[in-house]
C-alpha cells in the first residue's frame, strides 16, 4: 500500500468520526484525502470543507441504481488517489463492486459489540435503544472491515463501554461516541503502518 494511506471517508450525518479521523491525521501515517456523502446537508462535509478536505455528494442520478454508484464512487476515489476507505455513519449499502475492489481495505464502526446489536435496521440511536431494552450491562465500539452484508466482516478492534441504569440513549450513545473517536484512528493507523494481516474471519495484529 502506497504510503501515506490517502482515505476516503464516507458520512450520512453530523461526521464526529470524520472530525476524529481529521483531527489525528496531522503526523499519522494517513490522510483524509475525500469526504462523500449520500445527503448534500451533511454535518460531515462542513467539518471535512473546515479542514480543506475535498468533498463529493452523491446525487439522485448516482444513487439510482449500484451500477451508477459503483461508478460515481470508483470514478471518484481514483480521481483523489484514494487508497483506503472509512464509513462513518454512511447510511447506504455499498454497492458489492465497490466492496470486492477495497476488500480488505474498507472498515465500518458500529456503535456496539458485534455481532451483538447489528444488522440490517440497527444503526444509530436504535442500537443504543436495542441495547437498553435488552438490559445487557456492557456495550462499546466495533471497528470491521466492510464485506458484502450489513455488519458481519472481519473485527479489527473492539472497546467495552458500561450501561449504567440511568441511561437513556443519548448518553449511552456519547460515551460509545467518546471511544469511537479515539478507536477509529487507531484501526486506520495499524493499516497504514501495515500491523495487520487477515486470516479469514481473523485479524492478525502484529505489536
Ligand atoms: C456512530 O455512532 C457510528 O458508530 C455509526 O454512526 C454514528 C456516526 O456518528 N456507524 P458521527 O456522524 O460520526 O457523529
Amino acid at each position: 500500500m502506497s504510503s501515506p494511506l490517502r482515505l476516503a471517508v464516507l458520512a450520512s450525518g453530523g461526521g464526529s468520526n470524520l472530525q476524529a479521523l481529521l483531527d489525528a491525521a496531522p503526523g499519522a501515517p494517513f490522510e483524509v484525502a475525500l469526504c462523500v456523502s449520500n445527503r448534500a446537508d451533511a454535518g460531515a462535509l462542513g467539518r471535512a470543507r473546515g479542514a480543506g478536505c475535498a468533498t463529493a455528494v452523491l446525487d439522485a442520478d448516482a444513487l439510482a441504481s449500484d451500477a451508477a454508484t459503483t461508478a460515481t464512487l470508483l470514478d471518484a476515489f481514483a480521481r483523489h488517489d484514494v487508497n483506503f476507505v472509512a464509513l462513518a455513519g454512511y447510511m447506504r449499502k455499498i454497492p458489492p463492486d465497490v466492496v470486492r475492489t477495497f476488500k480488505g481495505r474498507m472498515l465500518n464502526i458500529h456503535p456496539a459489540l458485534l455481532p451483538a446489536f447489528g444488522g440490517k435496521g440497527l444503526y444509530g440511536h436504535r442500537v443504543h435503544e436495542a441495547v437498553l431494552a435488552y438490559g445487557v450491562r456492557w456495550t462499546g465500539a466495533t471497528v470491521h472491515l466492510v464485506d458484502e452484508e450489513y455488519d458481519t466482516g472481519p473485527i479489527v478492534l473492539q472497546e467495552p463501554v458500561p450501561v449504567h441504569a440511568d441511561d437513556t440513549p443519548e448518553t449511552l450513545a456519547a460515551r460509545v461516541l467518546a471511544v469511537e473517536h479515539r478507536l477509529y484512528p487507531e484501526a486506520v493507523r495499524l493499516f497504514a503502518r501495515g500491523r495487520v494481516t487477515i486470516d479469514g474471519r481473523r485479524v492478525v495484529i502484529q505489536s
